[in-house]
């Protein structure tokens, strides 16, 4: 009952708010998580406006001194999460994590600014311009090494893509014998079948500790940290967002700042060709400590088009690998290759589909030219909340929810993208 689920969808929204930022799902989430809330805010857009400007001017509050903007930002201490502020000991105007996370912002703001017709919209959300430029100049400076061209993660959280497989064998050469002990929260809230294994936490912690003995610093973590790796999905997130900003910059005439973007553009489209995998022939995340490629096919992989990149014949590759995929899954896009043994239905990032993923992917697929897989996706997106709920991801086979469930984003894609009316605006739109 489509009705039924826009009122649900905003409910869960509504329920999620804490005031002027989202909790992505209660109890394993407790916090304003950074692509979270702003992939929320396409959710609000489609009921109040102002909030969705709130809910990403809230998170760059938390913007540090150097650009970074944190993946978690702590507005009060919750126990129920593991490992909070006091085991990250970092943030500048208020406590948050250490690390970033994929950055969605100036697409979102872009998407904010050019579908509201209220100018009142339209300045706040240019006025997150000079914020946003700031990100990405950080990430320049910190995350995209010469010679590389694509946006290294420190830590497999940074990517929001946690388990991954990409991440299992950089993260081994992590030290974990020296991890102070802890106890894991989410344990309590999620079945241990769809969360990380205790190996994993591990390592996260290991690499937690490593970045606060450091004092956070970058410098350092970018040139000497365990583990760095070019993530596909980073890279693509990232390149898309420089291409959206650079039309805020000339929006707002501010040519210095085009210039600059198209060169932060020209060394992203690089560092695509280093992340590209002649042996497998796709688009893969890659250690730069060893220079080894992963050698698994993701659903970040298929961001190609998002990120407006792929010469034909690296398209013609991928197009292999979508309908060999897309044959053997009920509901794409799985986020692993269902043809590989780490391949698991309902273990987080290595098999469910996440909706903001897809939404993602439906959008790079539309804008070139590649209809069928935007609707196969769209299309099985939809089914997926009709039948089975708002939770935080899904079995690509039988369907059913993995993980939390009434999931903010995943609420926000109902509003935004998959309910009936909203494609229709993009229709008219289009
Ligand atoms: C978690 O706690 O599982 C988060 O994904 C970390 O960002």
């Amino acid at each position: 009952m489509p009705d039924n689920l826009d009122q649900k969808a905003r409910e869960i929204l509504r329920a999620n708010d804490k005031g002027g930022f989202t909790i992505p799902t209660a109890g394993l989430y407790p916090y304003q998580w950074n692509w979270d809330s702003v992939l929320v805010a396409l959710g609000f857009a489609t009921f109040d406006e102002a909030r969705a400007c709130a809910e990403i001017e809230t998170l760059f509050e938390a913007q540090w001194e150097d650009g970074l903007v944190p993946h978690i930002v702590f507005r009060r201490n919750d126990p129920d999460y593991f490992p909070g502020p006091d085991v990250w000991q970092a943030g500048e105007s208020m406590p948050t994590s250490g690390i970033t996370q994929p950055p969605v912002a100036a697409t979102v703001v872009h998407e904010l600014w050019s579908r509201s017709d209220d100018s009142a919209i339209k300045v706040r959300m240019l006025a997150l311009f000079p914020k946003l430029l700031a990100w990405h100049r950080w990430f320049h400076r910190y995350r995209v090494p010469d010679g590389v061209g694509a946006a290294v993660i420190t830590h497999p959280w940074e990517s929001g893509r946690d388990n991954s497989p990409e991440w299992d064998h950089p993260a081994s050469a992590v030290d974990v014998s020296g991890v102070t002990p802890y106890e894991r929260r989410d344990l309590q809230h999620a079945d241990a079948a769809m969360r990380p294994t205790k190996l994993d936490y591990d390592r996260y912690i290991a690499m937690v500790e490593f970045g606060r003995n450091t004092g956070w610093d970058h410098e350092a973590i970018a040139t000497r940290g365990p583990f760095r790796v070019a993530d596909v999905g980073m890279t693509m997130i990232l390149l898309r967002a420089s291409r959206d900003l650079m039309r805020l910059a000339e929006e707002l005439g501010d040519t210095e700042a085009m210039a600059e973007l198209q060169g932060y553009v020209n060394q992203l489209e690089q560092g695509a060709d280093y992340l590209w995998d002649d042996s497998i022939q796709a688009y893969c995340s890659r250690d730069v400590i060893t220079g080894r490629h992963s050698g698994y096919i993701t659903s970040g992989s298929f961001l190609f088009a998002y990120a407006g990149v792929g010469s034909a014949t690296q398209r013609a590759a991928m197009s292999r690998h979508w309908d060999r995929i897309s044959a053997s899954c009920r509901y794409m896009c799985p986020s692993h290759d269902p043809d590989d043994v780490l391949f698991d239905a309902d273990r987080y990032w290595r098999g469910p589909v996440w909706l903001v993923v897809n939404y993602m992917l439906a959008r790079g697929f539309s804008e070139s030219g590649l209809d069928d897989w935007a609707r196969r996706i769209t299309e099985d997106s939809r089914e997926l909340i009709r039948e089975h709920g708002f939770y935080e991801a899904f079995n690509p086979q039988a369907g059913t929810g993995t993980g939390g469930e009434e999931f903010s984003w995943t609420a926000a894609m109902w509003l935004a993208w998959l309910r009936p009316a909203a494609e229709k605006a993009r229709e008219l739109a289009s």
